[in-house]
């Protein structure tokens, strides 16, 4: 196992892991689940044939969805709610996650059919260990980007979302809602009002032991300060990104030098993950007036606000119905008034999909926009008036 575990293959460690594990540990028993490895390659239905690409037809969106140990679950139902043929998911368990967990949730995938259909739902092999407050963070969420692109060709924008999110739209709603803005726009929570978190954040730094460690370490900050740069300007904002495929490129495979000296400059900034996509959008020509200040989120922030909104209940139904964002943060597992998204906005019986317009006519290139969705175009319409970093 460990000979495998190094073998880093050209074609990602992910899936390859996830064979090397299931190969030793189920191979004898249930060798059917070695074919589980290609299910991108081999059992995608996907038919390349029917899905329709291009300006005239819906976008699709590259999900990340990240956890934990003791998350599968809700990994789980967040999938089926969010789930599209049209779009990629990537589940992705950090080090605090066993091994047994990762197989499982890979065996969850591997068996239900539509998934296998559709060939569009990844789970990450290999565990990265990370630090909620340290640049671990960001490496892991870059890990997951690049991976996406490799795998799958055609989406049109990277979604981050952790096993604590819920939907607020069908995708549906969200396919329609961006089908008709320009694919290039990255949504990007974001100001260049540092105010009090230059001292408290830029000037400080921090080291994240998780970068160099296999389980998730507490980060520390080192005794010394330092001058805030400026070789670039600084921004920080939302950690809850919408990225177009084209600036996820560039932050990965771009020929200017400036994402990959700014990860180097992140890694030893306290919350990098709020600020390093800012920085980077807001610095390079090619993004800085496709920068649209919104995350399409709702959260809610106690007074004085904490590290992390506050947890949503069913007192706050109406607010989150009328916000019209995409998503809404924070619950926790089974609360009650996800049941009632369920059946009220997503229309999606318990352990089913969210309605989509697939289900009805198997049509994965059309879409049914509802209510919600006229919200959500609302909503964008208004915030992309401002291309601008501000
Ligand atoms: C998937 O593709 C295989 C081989 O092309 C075909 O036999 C099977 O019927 C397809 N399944 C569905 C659900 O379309
Ligand atoms: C992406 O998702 C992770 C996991 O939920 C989150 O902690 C992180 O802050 C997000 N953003 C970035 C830029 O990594
Ligand atoms: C971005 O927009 C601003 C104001 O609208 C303009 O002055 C600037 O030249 C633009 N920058 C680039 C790189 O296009
Ligand atoms: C799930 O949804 C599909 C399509 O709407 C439907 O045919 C199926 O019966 C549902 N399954 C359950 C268990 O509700």
């Amino acid at each position: 196992m460990l000979l495998l575990f190094r073998k880093n293959s050209p074609i990602l460690t992910i899936i390859v892991i996830i064979s090397g594990a299931v190969f030793l540990s189920y191979s004898l028993i249930n060798s059917y689940i070695t074919i589980w490895p290609q299910i991108y390659s081999v059992s995608t239905n996907k038919s390349i044939s029917t899905l329709k690409v291009g300006p005239e037809y819906p976008p699709a969106f590259a999900y990340i969805i990240s956890g934990t140990g003791g998350e599968n679950k809700r990994i789980i139902r967040l999938l089926r709610s969010i789930y599209h043929p049209r779009n990629y998911y990537l589940l992705q368990l950090d080090a605090g996650s066993t091994e047994e967990e990762r197989i499982e949730l890979g065996k969850y995938v591997k068996n239900e059919p539509i998934f296998r259909n559709y060939g569009n739902v990844f789970v990450l092999g290999k565990a990265n260990a990370v630090e909620w407050s340290g640049s671990s963070m960001v490496a892991a969420t870059l890990h997951g980007a690049a991976v996406l692109l490799k795998l799958c060709k055609n989406w049109d924008w990277f979604i981050n979302l952790s096993s604590f999110d819920y939907p607020l739209v069908t995708q549906d709603d969200l396919l329609d809602a961006f089908m008709s803005i320009p694919r290039d726009l990255n949504f990007i929570d974001h100001t260049s009002n540092l105010d009090w978190k230059e001292d408290a954040r830029f000037d400080k730094i921090l080291v994240d032991p998780s970068i160099y460690s296999r389980k998730n370490t507490k980060y520390f900050i080192s005794t010394e300060t330092r001058k805030t740069p400026n070789a670039f300007k600084l921004f920080t904002g939302s950690p809850w990104v919408i990225l177009s495929r084209s600036f996820v490129e560039d932050c990965i495979l771009g020929t200017d030098n400036l994402p990959r000296r700014l990860l180097m400059y992140f890694t030893n900034v306290v919350y990098s993950m709020e600020a390093y996509f800012q920085t980077v959008s807001c610095n390079l020509p090619d993004f800085m007036n496709k920068t649209i200040n919104a995350d399409l989120r709702f959260f809610l922030w106690g007074d004085p606000p904490g590290l992390d909104p506050l947890f949503l209940k069913g007192s706050n139904f109406d607010k989150m119905i009328s916000s019209g964002a995409a998503f809404a943060r924070r619950f926790v597992e089974n609360e009650p008034v996800l049941d009632r998204l369920d059946k009220e906005i997503l229309k999606r019986a318990s352990g089913n999909f969210t309605y989509g317009k697939w289900l009805e006519h198997g049509d994965i290139n059309s879409v049914a926009s509802g209510p919600m969705g006229l919200k959500l175009r609302r909503l964008i319409s208004g915030v992309i008036r401002q291309r601008s970093c501000v």
